[in-house]
């Protein structure tokens, strides 16, 4: 094995990042907090809102930092249901319980894989008394949130959404991170722009990002010595890594469509096999941050051929386990109102492919001859 290895999804780079962080040196803001923090803030929140409502944005160290800030923002309490996102990595669940609140776990639809709105209908049937729903947008492909957001507003209820993995995004027009109450985005080194670890929380009001703020830099009481009436932490976004961040920025549309070329060359390829691509809904926008295959029943194993590909030096990963099949979740309940768990199928079927944007052409040839010699 001497070919040059393949990767799923890692940082692209293109050198404004070191401009940025180039001044942060130069003025010695090497902090967390510093004009690189307020711009990142300012450009993203300007790119999500576009001509909508204005938005305030908070810059922290990690997309769960902004999740669970969302979750207390949502007035979480210890023993308290919060309807979830079953389809997603463990970051959107967790900070549900750091505040002692139960996940109750919605199961997916097939037209998108995310949350579906008749199961969502059905866990605030069995669950009268949930009041916030955390919602996570798969693999970067928006959720159907007109029919979300419904159910959402005939139960009065706060959402939070979890669009780590959907920056660019859009559903009908408008941007994937300004649907929920409270919106987190993430910027780990796999995302689709990168500040090697980072997130950012956006809301519309002022008075939420404010008290995010407080609670974000150890929540210091306004007095003249160190005074704390609550609890805080220790999560706000280096002026450093935010230089990068402002660097990455300009460059998210050409990602979004790299990554997009990438998806339509695979869906091309594999039009013939027994597969489907991850599915988008009409009228949306995906950002397409991961390529992910479905085998048909009894046509493949997904595991065997993340292992062929492995075997060649392509990096390729399973489906995010649901949440409702973890062990440490075992106790929460699972919401479904198909037939049978559509998210299990889904697990059982789906592979992640190489996304990468540095990808070549012929490297993405070497892993179609691969998927396709498979079949
Ligand atoms: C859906 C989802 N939610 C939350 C996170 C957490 O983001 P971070 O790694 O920045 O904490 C990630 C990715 O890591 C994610 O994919």
């Amino acid at each position: 094995m001497n070919s040059k290895r393949i990767f799923l999804s890692t940082p692209t780079m293109h050198g404004e990042e070191m401009g940025y962080i180039k001044e942060a040196f130069e003025k010695n803001w090497i902090a967390p907090l510093g004009f690189n923090c307020d711009g990142f803030e300012q450009e993203l929140a300007a790119y999500l809102s576009g001509e909508g409502d204005p938005l305030y944005a908070l810059s922290l160290s990690s997309g769960t930092a902004a999740l669970h800030l969302g979750v207390k923002l949502a007035g979480v309490k210890r023993g308290e249901k919060v309807l979830c996102s079953d389809m997603t990595f463990s970051a959107t669940v967790n900070p549900v319980t750091y505040e002692g609140g139960i996940p109750v776990f919605i199961d997916a639809e097939r037209d998108s894989w995310n949350m579906d709105p008749e199961a969502l209908e059905e866990a605030f049937r069995k669950h009268p008394e949930a009041r916030v729903v955390m919602l996570a947008h798969l693999y970067g492909t928006p959720a159907k949130m007109d029919e979300l957001l419904d159910v959402c507003r005939r139960h009065n209820a706060v959402l939070i959404e979890d669009a780590a993995e959907a920056l660019s995004a859009a559903y009908h027009g408008q941007k994937c991170g300004t649907f929920g109450d409270y919106n987190a985005i993430s910027f780990n080194g796999n995302k689709i722009i990168t500040t090697s670890g980072g997130g950012m929380l956006l809301t519309v009001s002022k008075e939420a990002r404010d008290k995010a703020f407080f609670w974000a830099t150890q929540s210091r009481d306004p007095a003249p010595w160190y005074q704390h009436s609550e609890i805080g932490y220790n999560y706000r976004m280096s002026n450093v890594l935010a230089g990068i961040g402002r660097g990455q920025l300009l460059h998210l549309e050409e990602h979004r469509d790299r990554k997009e070329a990438i998806y339509r060359r695979y869906e091309k390829a594999f039009a013939d096999l027994p597969v489907a691509m991850n599915p988008v809904l009409p009228d949306t926008r995906a950002n397409f941050w991961l390529s992910c295959l479905l085998i048909d029943e009894g046509a493949g194993d997904p595991m065997a051929l993340m292992e062929k590909l492995a075997a060649e030096n392509i990096e390729a990963r399973p489906i995010w386990k649901p949440m409702h099949m973890q062990p440490v979740f075992a106790h929460c309940d699972f919401v479904s109102t198909a037939p049978a768990p559509v998210n299990e199928d889904i697990f059982r079927r789906g592979l992640c492919l190489p996304s990468d944007i540095k990808m070549t052409p012929e490297e993405q040839d070497r892993v179609i001859d691969l998927i396709r010699s498979s079949f």
